[in-house]
C-alpha cells in the first residue's frame, strides 16, 4: 500500500486527478471505477479543469460506479446517478453508452446485480477504482460484517451510514435503507485502487484499514491484501498514521 499524506484537500484532489489523467493518456480506453460522496468532488473538479484544457479526454473510456441507492429515481437529487451527472458526466465527453451505474429502480435488484457484475467482466474489469471510506470503514456500501466473497449485491445500510448520509436528505427517514453495491470481491478485482480520505472523522477508519486486523468488521481492511493501492489523505484524516 502506498500512503500519501498531503497538506490539503485540494492537493489530495489534484494528486488523485493526476493518476486518472495519466491512466487515460496511457490507455485511453481505460475502465474507470467511480465513487460518490463529498470526498471525490474535488477530484472531479480537477479532472474537468484538465479536460477543458485539452490535456486528455474520456471519449474512449468506460465507467462503472460503485453503488446506488435502491428506490431513488435517477432524477432524484440524492441518487448517485444525479450526483454523477452533476459533478462529472455532464461536463466531459464520456459517451452515454460507456457509463454504467447500478439501477436502483430495477424490478429485480438481484438480477440487476448479476447483470452489473457481468458487464464489468465483459468490459475486461476495472483498471482504476476510486474509493472513499465511511466512518465505519465501509467501502462502496460494503458495511461492517461484510462477506468478503460477495460480488455486486443488495446491501442494508448501517445505522452510522444512514446518519452520515442524512445530511443530504430533508429528513433521516428519507435515507434509503438499501443500496446496490459492488462487492468486496468486485472491488478487489480492480487492477489499481485509489482510496481518498479527508477530515478528522475518517482518521480512525483509515488507521484501522491500514494497520488494523483484516476483518469483516472493517471492510476496507481487506485492501491490505491488494497489490496496488494508493491512499491519498489530508493531514486530518492521516492524523493517526502520521509517523507510523
Ligand atoms: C457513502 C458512499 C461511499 C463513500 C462514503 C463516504 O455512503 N457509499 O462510497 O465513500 O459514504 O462519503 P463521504 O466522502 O461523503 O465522506
Amino acid at each position: 500500500m502506498q500512503i500519501n499524506i498531503v497538506n490539503s484537500y485540494d492537493e489530495l484532489s489534484a494528486k488523485a486527478a493526476s493518476i486518472i489523467i495519466s491512466q487515460l493518456i496511457l490507455k485511453p480506453d481505460s475502465v474507470l471505477g467511480l465513487a460518490t460522496g463529498s470526498t471525490p468532488e474535488g477530484l472531479y473538479q480537477h479532472l474537468i479543469k484538465k479536460y477543458n484544457e485539452g490535456i486528455f479526454n474520456f471519449s474512449q473510456a468506460k465507467s462503472f460506479n460503485l453503488d446506488e441507492y435502491v428506490g431513488l429515481e435517477p432524477t432524484n437529487p440524492n441518487s448517485y446517478r444525479y450526483y454523477m451527472e452533476k459533478h462529472l458526466f455532464s461536463k466531459i465527453d464520456l459517451q452515454a453508452e460507456s457509463i454504467h451505474m447500478p439501477n436502483g429502480m430495477a424490478a429485480s435488484p438481484e438480477a440487476e446485480c448479476a447483470a452489473y457484475e457481468q458487464k464489468i467482466k465483459d468490459a475486461g474489469g476495472v483498471d482504476v477504482q476510486i474509493l472513499g471510506i465511511g466512518r465505519n470503514g465501509h467501502i462502496g456500501f460494503n458495511e461492517p460484517s461484510v462477506d468478503f466473497q460477495a460480488t455486486t449485491h443488495v446491501v442494508s445500510l448501517d445505522e452510522k451510514t444512514i446518519e452520515d448520509n442524512a445530511r443530504f436528505f430533508d429528513h433521516i427517514d428519507d435515507v434509503p435503507k438499501q443500496a446496490i453495491s459492488m462487492g468486496i470481491k468486485t472491488i478487489m478485482s480492480s487492477k489499481k485502487i485509489i482510496l481518498l480520505a479527508s477530515g478528522g472523522s475518517k482518521a480512525e477508519a483509515l488507521y484501522e484499514m491500514i494497520y488494523g486486523k483484516i476483518s469483516p468488521s472493517v471492510p476496507a481492511s481487506i485492501l491490505q491484501l491488494h497489490k496496488d493501492v494508493t491512499v491519498i489523505c489530508d493531514e486530518a484524516a492521516g492524523a493517526l498514521i502520521q509517523g507510523k
